[in-house]
């Protein structure tokens, strides 16, 4: 989910500095005196480890009087909870293997965006083996879990989000925006599999929505890189994307924030009245120009003016008219617009949900996206890189990438993410908009095309969190990505 901030700030260079290439030693396990928990380190990466505490086989269950994972998330598989440990900080992760085939599904890594939302969001609201009930005090099996085809860890990051903390305080997350999170993403995988290296054989996917269009293809850019320099022994299996919602450009999804309160495109509209809307379409061309003034040069002076200009000519109408940010056709009511949210809250605040969950007594108080973190971000204008070069680069080197968007999000809208693809500079480009005017195909759950390696997918009635609206649809369309087939 991304916060609602007018985020046109401005541009920040890119950092690839590469990780050393040392390869990893010999690693092992040092068992704690809870036999469920182990660390793994690695003598050549001092600064790195990894604590694994087992849920779902027989020496996690082997525990006094509190409860397991599986009594507070009915329906959860084996798995792992646990931290990746890296100097002061502290990331933390929840692992569920596949309902079907743990040894040959892929393996898929969940990030919700924000910036500063956890992803125990997409795993007790969306997607993951169980679903927070509405008071707050207990969850029920998802039938729908994206776990029914495949391996998946959900990670907080960076920093400061959900469970993950630093014992630093000038430490903290965000600081080095997206570029520098992708580091710590490489570490965490490069840690998993020298302690799983069975799941090397898997082919591996990062998913996720929202501020994850900028997350994704950054994280998985650096994963590329650093496979073209390291040994075959060393290389990740990064197969796929999957991006819902999400955020790519603000040059490209500015204007979208007129169409989509102010015309019936997405077939409950228009929403704002004309009076309103006549104003807000004379705002959309200054603001483009504003933001690409802010591109060229990225002067704070231009680019807090465009903010502002933008912010409030395009964004505060909408905000303003009490609607939810994630679901045009839902009132906002509740933590971040849905009730369910604070039921979220609640039941991640409970220390039963920590304790079977493995959180760390020094970890905060959950909340479900962090502002700090958030304004961090936006300190270092993360929010103006355009990461659709990224993109193309991912699709350049063959890794399949796959956008759905639910049409009745105005937050990281369908008609934003068309302008996106629809401007992708890659090699499918020409077939791509060829597909997109002339070749949209039905399915179950509403309109997709696609040309060689991209795949984009319409979710009719779906707010910004897909899996929550359309559980069944969500899944099929995961499943037919993985098994590489045509949706129905
Ligand atoms: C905390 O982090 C800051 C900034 O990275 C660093 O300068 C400082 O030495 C750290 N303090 C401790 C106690 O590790
Ligand atoms: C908006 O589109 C829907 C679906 O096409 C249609 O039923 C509805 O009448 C339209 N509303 C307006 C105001 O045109
Ligand atoms: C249009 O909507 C605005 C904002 O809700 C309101 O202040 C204004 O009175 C409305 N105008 C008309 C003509 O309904």
């Amino acid at each position: 989910m991304r916060a609602v901030t007018a985020a046109f700030l401005v541009a920040v260079g890119a950092s690839s500095s590469l990780l050393s290439q040392t390869p990893f030693s010999e690693s092992h396990f040092t068992s704690l005196d809870d036999s469920s928990v182990k660390i793994l380190t690695h003598e050549s990466h001092p600064e790195h480890s990894l604590t694994v505490r087992s849920h779902g086989s027989n020496e996690a269950s082997v525990k006094g009087g509190s409860s397991t994972l599986e009594d507070i998330c009915p329906g959860a598989t084996k798995g792992y909870t646990g931290y990746l440990n890296s100097g002061p900080k502290h990331f933390y992760f929840a692992y569920f293997e596949s309902r079907s085939k743990p040894a040959e599904d892929p393996l898929v890594l969940w990030l919700n965006g924000g910036p500063g939302c956890s992803s125990m969001t997409g795993l007790f609201m969306e997607l993951g083996p169980c679903t927070v009930n509405e008071d707050g005090e207990s969850a029920r099996e998802n039938p729908n879990s994206w776990i029914n085809a495949a391996n998946i860890f959900f990670l907080d990051q960076p920093i400061g989000v959900g469970f993950s903390y630093s014992t630093n305080e000038s430490a903290h997350g965000g600081a080095g925006g997206t570029f520098a999170a992708s580091e710590d993403i490489y570490a965490f995988m490069r840690l998993w599999y020298k302690a799983f290296p069975e799941s090397k054989s898997l082919p591996f996917s990062i998913a996720g929505e929202s501020y994850g269009g900028h997350y994704i293809p950054v994280f998985a850019h650096h994963i590329n890189e650093m496979n073209e320099v390291a040994s075959l022994d060393d290389q990740i299996p990064l197969e796929s994307v999957l991006i819902g919602n999400g955020i790519f450009s603000d040059t490209q999804q500015a204007s979208s924030y007129y169409d989509i309160p102010c015309t019936n495109v997405t077939g409950i509209g228009p929403l704002l009245n004309s009076t309103v809307c006549d104003k807000m379409v004379d705002a959309v061309g200054r603001c483009e120009y504003l933001m690409a003034a802010c591109h060229d040069y990225p002067d704070p002076i231009i680019c807090q003016a465009a903010t502002r200009y933008c912010g409030q000519e395009l964004e505060v109408p909408y905000v303003e008219s009490g609607r939810n940010y994630y679901d045009i056709s839902k009132p906002c009511e509740g933590y971040l617009c849905y009730p369910i949210m604070n039921s979220v809250t609640k039941f991640l605040r409970t220390d039963k949900v920590r304790k079977a969950f493995g959180v760390d007594k020094a970890a905060p108080k959950f909340v479900g996206c962090s502002e700090k973190v958030g304004r961090e971000f936006e300190k270092v204008n993360d929010f103006i890189i355009d990461t659709r070069p990224f993109v193309a680069a991912l699709l350049h080197s063959g890794i399949r990438v796959l956008i759905y968007v639910g049409t009745y999000d105005w937050i990281c809208n369908f008609v934003g993410n068309e302008r996106v693809f629809g401007s992708l500079n890659w090699r499918g480009l020409p077939d791509f908009r060829y597909q997109q005017e002339n070749n949209k195909q039905d399915w179950a759950g509403g309109l997709w095309w696609e040309s060689g390696l991209l795949r984009y997918v319409r979710v009719n009635g779906a707010g910004h969190m897909v899996p929550w609206d359309k559980p069944v649809e969500a899944l099929k369309m995961f499943k037919s990505w993985h098994e590489k087939k045509a949706l129905d």
